[in-house]
């Protein structure tokens, strides 16, 4: 009887979700809406453990790049326990379908830099990325119907345009792309929808452990010649919608 009630006890835990951005902007409005209980730094990086929604969370601000967020989810996993990863932020559209503002869910995510330099060629090592998991994808697609997002006045010249939420492929690479031909091999060769520079290395960690992950990205750019001012213009807005679309995932944990 005993073994049975411990045993009903470590079922019922809460399950643990380590939430990660590259940038503070990223995750700035979910840090507003968590309760903190204590705060640690671990190798630069800060760790805020609390609740949000009464969820058990780990919060963090990773970094730019793949090295950054390997580290940071590496940290979660083992220092922290956390029995889930998702990163939240902003990506440079790779589908010409797409517009900024709009949000891509993970599907898989793929690393577009890892491969070989050839005197006139890159060919990738890997087409093949790492799958999200199943039921952190339902749970965001349920969320999307709940969530009032900001309008985004995109670059096609539609203003307070509500977001597009797609499923689909992330390509990650230690480069801030803003370059037309670089966005169309990205699509040609990988088949992405967005490009960003986190979210293969936090994939990566988290299958070596068999963590379940997800990664939101939301448009503040298409990849191309316009891509730094677009970035700057739409980051904030782009990044809020993509924490509004993860608190509300947490929302319908506690329930
Ligand atoms: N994050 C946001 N925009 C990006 C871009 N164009 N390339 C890589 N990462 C990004």
């Amino acid at each position: 009887m005993m073994i049975f009630l411990i045993c009903l006890l470590v079922t019922q835990e809460a399950r643990s979700v380590g939430i990660m951005g590259a940038l503070d902007v990223e995750i700035e409005s979910i840090d507003d809406d968590m309760t903190v209980e204590m705060v640690d730094t671990i190798g630069k990086k800060t760790y805020k453990i609390g609740k949000i929604f009464n969820s058990p969370c780990v919060l963090v601000q990773a970094g730019i790049g793949k090295v950054a967020s390997a580290q940071t989810a590496q940290t979660l996993i083992m220092q922290y326990g956390v029995d889930i990863i998702i990163f939240t932020g902003v990506a440079g559209g790779i589908n010409p379908t797409l517009d900024v503002g709009d949000i891509v869910i993970s599907k898989d995510v793929i690393q577009h830099d890892f491969g070989q330099v050839w005197p006139d060629s890159f060919v990738p090592f890997d087409t093949f990325g790492f799958y999200a998991d199943s039921s952190l994808i339902g749970l965001a697609l349920d969320a999307v119907e709940k969530v009032e997002f900001v309008p985004v006045s995109a670059r096609s010249g539609t203003h307070g345009k509500i977001p597009r939420v797609v499923l689909g492929r992330i390509a990650t690479g230690d480069q801030f792309i803003s370059s037309e031909a670089k966005r169309r091999w990205i699509e040609e060769v990988f088949n992405a929808d967005c490009v960003e520079m986190e979210g293969a290395a936090v994939a990566q960690v988290c299958a070596a452990y068999d963590i379940p992950f997800l990664i939101i990205r939301s448009l503040s750019d298409l990849a191309n010649e316009d891509a730094d001012v677009d970035f700057h213009t739409f980051v904030l807005h782009a990044a809020q919608n993509s924490s509004k679309l993860v608190k509300e995932i947490l929302n319908q944990f506690v329930r």
